[in-house]
């Protein structure tokens, strides 16, 4: 049976487009009983790669994405739910791989590439940063996982991580599991642009919903959204393809919300349609969006607030979660140390 990693740096709360790009899709996983077991990393440590010195924000973080999965419904009775830098057998892994990768492989990563660049990083690197591909070939090994769930900028960490697994067995012996990732299904709306237009959203831009907004913050934002620059007057032809507005209906819209909010239409093409020919304000369909949004975000907003009354039952959860994976991690790890030819007191 299959086994499920995936994760998240806790750099802030999660929003909207965690929401539709992954967090709905590790609930299904998770009550599908498809597979046999499902872990869920907070990365702080990957975090720290470019936060050394900023470890308060990754710090409160933790607490923040914890709440949010509980929100959404993952259950840590189904799901692993465990924090990276408690599993120190992670470094060690990392250790040991860092021999199978060659830097001009890692400055090859497009990731990598990319976000030193967005980083401003220029000739300072930290080594810690440049080489987290292979903690997360670690992290993703040492449980043995073959399916990750991931957003598309993600995809050439599992292609390092397959290399890496290859050279691994090759080398030492067939221990190590070759993973596959898994992209968000629906492509249109796997990446919720910003509430600006933007290709994002983005804590530093921002542009996003969270899930633990106010109701009144959610309307606010709503209500200043980007939409469609050319639809000046209500009477004007209006765009739906690019138009944020439109994008994030696509996302959430089901017909039974025309019946409950906006039942002068049957379907979201019949608002299209109308919005393209003219006739059909901005505000309008802004206020069926919100809501549509409060609907969905209201049931998570008050689990949130619940959950929140008591972050110690949270932290336990974490500890429980992360003894759990440590175990496992351990188990790994003398079976890599004995592949290797290392393990000289266990063998
Ligand atoms: N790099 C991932 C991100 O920024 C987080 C992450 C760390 C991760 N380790 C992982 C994701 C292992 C999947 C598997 O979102």
């Amino acid at each position: 049976m299959d086994i499920v990693l995936t994760g998240d740096r806790p750099t802030g709360k999660l929003h909207l487009g965690h929401y539709v790009g992954s967090l709905k899709r590790r609930v299904e996983m998770q009550d599908s009983g498809r597979y046999s077991k499902i872990y869920i990393m907070i990365a702080d440590a990957q975090a720290l790669t470019d936060n050394a010195d900023n470890i308060n924000k990754i710090r409160n973080n933790i607490s923040e994405v914890a709440l949010d999965y509980l929100a959404c419904g993952l259950d840590p009775q189904k799901v692993t739910i465990f924090i990276q830098s408690q599993v120190p057998e992670l470094c060690e892994l990392s250790f040991y791989y860092m021999n199978l990768v060659t830097v001009s492989r890692l400055q090859r990563n497009p990731t990598v590439k990319n976000e030193i660049q967005l980083r401003g990083f220029k000739q300072s690197i930290p080594v810690g940063f440049f080489t987290y591909p292979i903690s997360q070939a670690a992290d993703i090994t040492a449980f043995k996982a073959n399916i990750v769930p991931v957003g598309e900028d993600q995809l050439p960490m599992i292609e390092q991580t397959r290399e890496i697994v290859r050279s691994f067995n090759t080398l030492y012996k067939e221990i190590l599991v070759e993973p596959s990732a898994v992209l968000p299904e629906n492509t249109t709306c796997s990446r919720l642009p910003g509430l600006d237009g933007a290709a994002k959203m983005s804590k530093s831009l921002g542009n996003c919903i969270y899930l633990s907004d106010t109701s009144n913050e959610i309307k606010k934002k709503i209500q200043s959204m980007f939409t469609d620059p050319t639809h000046l007057r209500v009477e004007d032809p209006g765009h739906t393809e690019n138009n944020p507005v439109f994008i994030y209906l696509d996302a959430f819209c089901k017909d039974q919300h025309f019946e409950a909010f906006l039942p002068a239409y049957h379907n979201l093409e019949e608002l299209k349609d109308h919005y393209r020919r003219g006739g059909l304000g901005d505000g309008t369909v802004k206020k069926f969006l919100n809501e549509i949004l409060q609907n969905e975000l209201k049931p998570i907003r008050e689990k949130r607030e619940m959950l929140a009354r008591d972050l110690g039952e949270v932290f336990q959860m974490l500890h429980k979660g992360s003894q759990s994976a440590r175990s496992v991690a351990q188990q790994t790890i003398q079976e890599v140390r004995t592949a290797i030819g290392i393990n000289y007191f266990n063998e």
